[in-house]
């Protein structure tokens, strides 16, 4: 039987908004921290000229204390000039072994050419660096199918001291969270919770 009073644990989720909070935070946590984890690569939605604008991307850490969700990105991608624009963002996580979905909306910051960009720029692996490193930007149309990668760039040998250049590239987007919107499926009733950090109210919902 469920039991929807505060305090009771049931499969592991806590049946306290405060707890359950945390744990949500903690889920986003493991997500940033483990590459294998259901919450690593969320969808994140932007408005383009007043559309919707979706795109999968890496969760690269998860600040429970400032409420904060990083993600990295090329500076001449759509995205980040949709952002720049309106900042907007949401961000759209899904556990199905957990059955937990998170729906997080937020504000977005951009960081661009600071002291937080180059510390995670000098964490950035080669592979990763490679991104940042298209002659053309991002969407950019091509007559050919190409990675938009210099031959040489794409070489075994291309060094870590050569990608350097890919640094006037990289982007930080921090999502400013202000809301997370919890749901819990089970076959005998879902559950839906809904965590509002603009006026700080944590409420149950109906699913
Ligand atoms: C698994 C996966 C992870 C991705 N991670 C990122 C990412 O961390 N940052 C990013 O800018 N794009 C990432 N992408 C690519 C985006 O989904 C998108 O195709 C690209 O950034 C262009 O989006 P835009 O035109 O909206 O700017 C990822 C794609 C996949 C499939």
């Amino acid at each position: 039987m469920m039991n929807t009073n505060e305090g009771i644990i049931i499969n592991n989720i806590y049946f306290n908004l405060t707890q359950l909070e945390k744990d949500c935070w903690n889920r986003l946590v493991n997500g940033a921290v483990k590459s294998k984890d259901a919450f690593h690569a969320p969808c994140v939605g932007s408005i383009s000229n007043g559309e919707v604008s979706m795109r999968t991307m890496v969760l690269r850490k998860a600040l429970p204390i400032e409420k904060v969700l990083r993600f990295h990105t090329d500076i001449r991608s759509r995205k980040w000039n949709e952002l720049a624009l309106n900042n907007s963002i949401s961000a759209l996580f899904y556990d199905s072994a957990a059955r937990i979905q998170l729906r997080v909306k937020g504000k977005a910051v951009l960081h661009f050419d600071s002291a937080i960009t180059a510390e995670a720029w000098q964490k950035t692996a080669l592979s990763g660096r490679r991104s940042y490193l298209t002659t053309n930007s991002p969407s950019s149309f091509s007559d050919i199918p190409t990675s938009g990668l210099a031959e040489k760039v794409e070489q075994e040998n291309f060094t870590v001291e050569e990608s350097e250049v890919g640094q006037q590239n990289f982007g930080i987007v921090d999502v400013q969270v202000e809301s997370i919107d919890w749901l819990w499926l089970h076959h005998a009733g879902h559950r839906r919770a809904f965590f509002d950090y603009v006026i700080g109210d944590f409420r149950w919902m109906v699913p």
